[in-house]
């Protein structure tokens, strides 16, 4: 892989959605809540992770729009994040980094260069040519799962109702060496909730962020955490492949936020969340595009906070 595959991605993006100082290069857009995560009891059984120990852990989320847009109007038909940061009782972060989208749309971090230049407005018409966008899904039909579900969305109704997915496999180490590969699902318990487009219009441009304020600020907003567990043959490497329904889902934990948070991203506190960020107990399979994203990633953060690339990130 060319070391500088990751800053052509950037570029890749920042030719789609601009360069805005301060932001990151997606998901501009976010509120932060900050709580707490309590794992269920069976978690420690799968992992030792401390963080899943069952022991109240502190923790910072953010819920974004998928755009690198920051001024755009949260009805705009788009992908949703949570990020979640857990400090970890021996002062360890770790984090997980999950979507709307139960699935991604490539295999690599070259197909996503690909598929992303594919998508690049074309003159001044303001659109991609949709010639380059459909040679591209021939010659990837494993992109079409994430392309069909991201054109049937329809606009958030609230961040607090959304399911989120970690998409990536992981393996779970527990304290006898044992493994287990899971996938990673928010489920929230207010409900899931969209609304049309044309509803979402009428309402204020940054509706999701002062709902989710507005809401939190009544009462705790809370999601459980799931994990899918995968059996022999299902694709651990591959974030285009969902695995089959009727795999064991698990509920690992809660996660219970309780106000805006107040702490992060204030007088030059830079905050990142990274996917491959993990502690004892939790490992990366051999999915290409995990790893591509903590390098993106970055390369967004040296560019949106002047901050150079941690050693060892390429
Ligand atoms: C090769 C594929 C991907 C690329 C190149 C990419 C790129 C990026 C970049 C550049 C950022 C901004 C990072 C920063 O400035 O801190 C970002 C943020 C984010 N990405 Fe990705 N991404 C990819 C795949 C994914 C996938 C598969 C997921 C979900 C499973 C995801 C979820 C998110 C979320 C939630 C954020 C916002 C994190 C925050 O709130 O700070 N991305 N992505």
């Amino acid at each position: 892989m060319g070391a500088d595959l990751h800053e052509q991605i950037v570029d890749s993006i920042e030719d789609l959605q601009g360069a805005h100082e301060g932001c990151r290069r997606v998901h501009a857009k976010g509120t932060l809540l900050d709580g707490t995560f309590t794992a269920a009891p069976g978690a420690s059984e799968l992992t030792r992770a401390t963080h899943m120990s069952g022991e109240p852990v502190r923790v910072t989320a953010r819920f974004s729009n998928g755009s690198g847009k920051p001024d755009a109007h949260d009805g705009a038909k788009d992908g949703r994040g949570l990020a979640v940061k857990f400090y970890a009782p021996e002062g360890a972060t770790t984090d997980i980094v999950c979507i709307t989208l139960p699935v991604f749309f490539v295999r690599t971090p070259e197909d996503f260069l690909e598929f992303t230049r594919a998508r690049r407005p074309v003159g001044d018409t303001g659109q991609p040519d949709p010639e380059l966008i459909g040679a591209f899904v021939e010659a990837h039909p494993e992109s079409l799962p994430a392309i069909q579900l991201s054109l049937a969305a329809e606009s958030a109704e609230s961040y607090a109702r959304l399911r989120y997915f970690g998409i990536h496999a992981f393996r779970w180490i527990g304290a006898g060496g044992a493994e287990t590969l899971v996938r990673y699902r928010w489920e929230p318990e207010a409900g899931i909730g969209s609304i049309a487009e044309e509803e979402s219009r009428g309402r204020s441009r940054d509706y999701l962020g002062e709902e989710l304020l507005e809401r939190v600020a009544a009462a705790p907003v809370a999601f459980t955490l799931h994990v899918q567990i995968g059996e022999e043959g299902d694709p651990a490497d591959d974030p285009t492949a969902a695995w089959p329904d009727e795999r064991e889902s698990r509920e690992v934990g809660r996660l219970e936020l309780t106000g805006a948070d107040t702490a992060r991203e204030r007088d030059g506190d830079v905050l990142v969340f990274d996917p491959t960020r993990l502690t004892a107990g939790i490992e990366l399979t051999g999915d290409q595009i995990v790893r591509a994203r903590s390098h993106a990633y970055s390369v967004s953060v040296e560019r949106r906070a002047g901050i150079p690339r941690p050693a060892g990130l390429g």
